[in-house]
């Protein structure tokens, strides 16, 4: 706790543009401030280094998640969950949702956040690199991703995931898989994926 006040109060040494300091003011500091931290990202097998930056989901994208998601229950993961904002959607829908984060920052301020909610309080973020999270308990998983990512991304959910699962992608579709939806245009678009074994 310590640590994320730090780093997130606005400071002269901080290098952080005048720009950036208005919208930690502005914001609060929390969300727009762990932003700025940029965290290199593991991708196998490659090894290659993806910076997967937190763009927080806006309320058009989160509208449409919830859209492709009707219908669905049980349990969901949000990959990359940033400020936790799909995850506490989902909740919200009825979901035992959690989410998985690189950045820790994002995770302590997610958990903070769920314990403070009632309704978020079964919520669980997990600080870990994705490629070594299990998805194979999760029947919904929903990823915000980054191009570079997406196509060891669907090769590791057709591995994990179990049949009748939903992938719902944003920004970024999988590459070989035939979407059953699309929803919007742009940044915005939702590609939702069924998983049949
Ligand atoms: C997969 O799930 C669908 C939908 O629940 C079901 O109809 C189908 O029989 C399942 N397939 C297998 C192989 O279990």
């Amino acid at each position: 706790m310590e640590e994320l006040l730090q780093g997130s109060e606005p400071n002269q040494s901080s290098g952080i543009s005048p720009a950036g300091k208005f919208l930690i003011y502005a914001t609060g500091g929390l969300a727009v401030g762990v932003s700025i931290i940029c965290i290199p990202f593991t991708v196998l097998p490659a090894l290659r280094k993806v910076c997967l930056p937190f763009v927080p989901a806006t309320t058009v994208q989160l509208e449409r998640v919830a859209q492709v998601l009707a219908g669905r229950s049980g349990r969901l993961i949000d990959i990359g969950s940033g400020d936790g904002r799909i995850v506490f959607t989902a909740a919200k829908l009825g979901f035992k949702a959690d989410g998985v984060e690189l950045n820790p920052w994002l995770v302590y301020y997610s958990r903070i956040a769920a314990w403070l909610n009632p309704q978020y309080r079964e919520s669980r973020f997990f600080r870990r690199d994705l490629w070594k999270f299990d998805l194979k308990p999760y029947n919904n998983i929903v990823i915000f991703g980054v191009e570079e990512m997406m196509q060891d991304f669907e090769k590791k959910v057709l591995n994990e995931a179990n049949n009748d699962t939903v992938v719902v992608a944003c920004r970024f579709p999988l590459p070989n898989m035939i979407p059953v939806e699309t929803v919007g245009s742009g940044v915005d678009t939702i590609w939702k994926y069924e998983i049949k074994k």
